[in-house]
């Protein structure tokens, strides 16, 4: 599913980042541009980050 609409970022694109290394919502942020416009996607891309990085 989409996360942010306004970069296109879908839940997948944020768990790739967190298995190619990411282990922070600001790396997630940076390496998928997710919340970088509007910000509306802030909350629930955090959500899914902590999620993954727990899983991973
Ligand atoms: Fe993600 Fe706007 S929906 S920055």
């Amino acid at each position: 599913m989409y996360v942010c609409l306004c970069n296109g970022v879908t839940d997948k694109a944020i768990r790739e980042a967190v298995d190619g290394g990411a282990r922070s919502w600001r790396e997630v942020r940076e390496s998928t541009g997710c919340a970088t416009q509007c910000g509306k996607c802030a909350c629930v891309g955090k959500a899914l980050t902590r999620e993954a990085v727990v899983t991973s």
